[in-house]
């Protein structure tokens, strides 16, 4: 291939602009043009493009955010805009396209794919929430946010004798949940992946304030797709007698420099799509299988089913109060 190009689709996170920049400097030093896209699919049918260069894409892999914007395009959900997306890259010479975002964002790279043009996933979301990947970029600087700002929630929470309800993001996913959880020394987690009664974490809860030397104060963290932080925070005061607070974290924790771990895995993975979009290869999701980078194909990677983090979960359970 001669010509590519790559996008940031869905909800941005650290560590997008490394991968960028891993794509743009692999496909020059293959010989290869590269065309950065704006706003996602919405700036492939809008043409909103910029020329990447060694230059452009230099000192962008430590910034937070996505440097080429992103979108969310219901257009190109149906296949109308698909055809589309399709008709621009035919126009301006696209043969390959790497598009970095969550799952829905691999759903109209898949589409893209089978119109004719090879389209190359790489995995960019907090959440961690992708079936056919052991990791997203972006997990672990936002999950590092996280349990920064739990960690100045506990001082005052325990100045107070308080308990504090923590609401993290992971849309439906509880993975950010366990493992801030586990890394702040929470007493519980609250996720959808596991049943949970607030009467028990509240007896707990009750158990310890009572005997001498007990505790005073407590962390919960609630994931996002529970929700009701506000709602559950009431409730524990109402069956402890424990004063609560609710606090949502919010958008902060997709922000902020990557970590050293999302700059590298971004790196391996923009590699990665260069080659195999070089090789003429498309439809496929990189992701990492055992720890290692690998690729997979899309529609088979979408069809995967993820494992919980239960034995985390089992372990923050067991190592609480
Ligand atoms: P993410 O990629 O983070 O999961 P979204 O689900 O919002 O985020 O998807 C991002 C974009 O991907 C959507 O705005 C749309 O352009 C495209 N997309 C989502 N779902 C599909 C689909 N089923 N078919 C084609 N394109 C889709
Ligand atoms: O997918 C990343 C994420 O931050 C989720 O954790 C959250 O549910 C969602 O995006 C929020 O999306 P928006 O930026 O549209 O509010």
């Amino acid at each position: 291939m001669k010509k590519i190009g790559v996008l940031t689709s869905g909800g941005d996170a650290p560590g997008m602009n490394a991968a960028v920049r891993a794509v743009a400097r692999a496909g020059l030093s293959k010989g290869m043009e590269v065309i950065g896209i704006e706003r996602g699919y919405v700036g492939l049918l809008d043409r909103e493009f910029v020329e990447l260069n060694a230059r452009t894409v230099s000192g962008i892999i430590q910034r937070g955010g996505t440097f080429l914007y992103t979108a969310r395009c219901p257009e190109f959900r149906d296949i109308e805009g698909v055809k589309k997306g399709k008709a621009v890259c035919e126009e301006i010479g696209l043969e390959g396209l790497v598009v970095i975002g969550g799952d829905g964002s691999f759903r109209g790279a898949g589409d893209l794919s089978s119109l004719g043009i090879p389209c190359i996933g790489i995995p960019g979301t907090i959440d961690n929430d992708i079936q056919c990947t052991e990791y997203t970029i972006g997990y672990d600087t936002a999950m590092n946010t996280a349990v920064d700002m739990i960690d100045k929630l506990r001082d005052t929470t325990q100045s107070h004798d308080r308990c504090s309800v923590v609401e993290v993001m992971g849309r439906r996913a509880g993975y950010i949940a366990v493992n801030v959880a586990l890394a702040v020394g929470a007493e519980a987690a609250i996720t959808l992946e596991r049943p949970y009664d607030l009467n028990e974490i509240a007896a707990r809860m009750k158990k310890t304030t009572s005997e001498k030397n007990g505790k005073h104060h407590f962390i919960i963290v609630v994931a996002e797709g529970v929700g009701h932080s506000d709602e559950i925070a009431k409730k524990i005061e109402e069956l402890t007698g424990i004063e609560s607070r609710a606090t949502v974290l919010g958008h902060v924790q997709r922000g902020g420099a990557p970590t050293v771990h999302d700059r590298i895995v971004a790196t391996e993975m923009g590699y990665r799509a260069v080659e195999l979009l070089e090789q003429g290869i498309g439809n496929r999701i990189i992701g990492i299988k055992d720890g290692q980078v690998y690729d997979i194909d899309i529609q088979e990677g979408l069809a995967m089913k993820k494992k919980f983090l239960d034995r985390r979960y089992d372990i923050l359970v067991d190592t609480a109060y």
